[in-house]
């Protein structure tokens, strides 16, 4: 049985993360990227920040574009490149701090999708993500991203949580306590999960997340002073009630 405290997105979060988002409709999210990405330039080559298991970059791979995942959780990345193996030659993924990210040409597109931006919790973290964007792609290319939009989340506060999820052999319990920051801007959730098989505990971990939110001022002057336009801002396809917005900006 193993507790890993400080450390996000580890082993027994990440290998159950893809079962544990199943609802999440990455097939939505890329339509509505691609219909972005087709309106506003010209795209190939693709950089996703934070891509976890690569969900992403697949639905992008299989419609011909060249990708490039950067992930700091190990076993994420373990899931992103099983996934992506298919299509090697132009997909691939690295492990490491997204905030280390120096690439060799630049991108048509970068993406940080599911609040990957959000978990850069402090302005100096902030504004050094959105620098490596910067850096990363090219001139008049785009930056897709989603955030928590501050007015719904305010409005109707991140609730606890509890449920299951099986396979074969094993359940997974997991428990979600939320805390709002609210002067800090974030908000922050504790989740622990229990691993069982046969009945029996087998492993059990616990992780503290925080996340900023976003009004969209503040986007539109964090984009402008980091050398970005922004473009344009709608809920995330696939949770059209819930509080993630899907933004995009164009590199000045
Ligand atoms: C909520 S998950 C989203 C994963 C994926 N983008 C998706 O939509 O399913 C956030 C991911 O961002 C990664 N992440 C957060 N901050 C990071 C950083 N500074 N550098 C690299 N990866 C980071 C985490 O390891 C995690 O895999």
């Amino acid at each position: 049985m193993t507790t890993v405290d400080g450390e996000l997105f580890g082993r027994l979060y990440a290998s159950w993360y893809d079962r544990w988002h199943d609802g999440k409709d990455y097939a939505a999210e890329v339509s509505q990227l691609s219909q972005i990405m087709s309106r506003e330039a010209r795209v190939d080559r693709v950089l996703d920040l934070g891509c976890g298991t690569g969900q992403h970059l697949e639905l992008l791979a299989e419609a011909g574009h060249t990708v490039l995942g950067v992930d700091r959780s190990p076993v994420m990345v373990q899931q992103a490149r099983a996934r992506l193996a298919r299509y090697r030659g132009r997909a691939s993924v690295l492990h490491g701090d997204l905030l280390d990210v120096q690439p060799d040409e630049p991108f048509d597109a970068v993406l940080m999708m599911y609040s990957v931006l959000g978990y850069q919790v402090d302005n100096e973290a902030l504004l050094g993500a959105l620098a490596v964007v910067h850096r990363a792609v090219r001139p008049a290319g785009l930056f897709l991203f989603d955030v928590l939009d501050a007015i719904p989340l305010l409005r109707r506060r991140p609730r606890d949580d509890v449920g299951i999820v099986d396979d074969l052999d094993h359940q997974l319990l997991r428990a979600t306590s939320c805390t709002l920051l609210a002067g800090e801007q974030a908000y922050e959730f504790a989740v622990r999960l229990w691993l069982l098989r046969g009945g029996r505990l087998v492993e059990h971990a616990e992780e503290r997340h925080r996340v900023r939110f976003f009004l969209r001022r503040e986007l539109e002057l964090l984009l402008a002073i980091s050398g970005f336009r922004l473009l344009g801002a709608a809920p995330l396809a696939g949770s059209t009630r819930g509080p993630n917005r899907l933004v995009w900006a164009r590199r000045i």
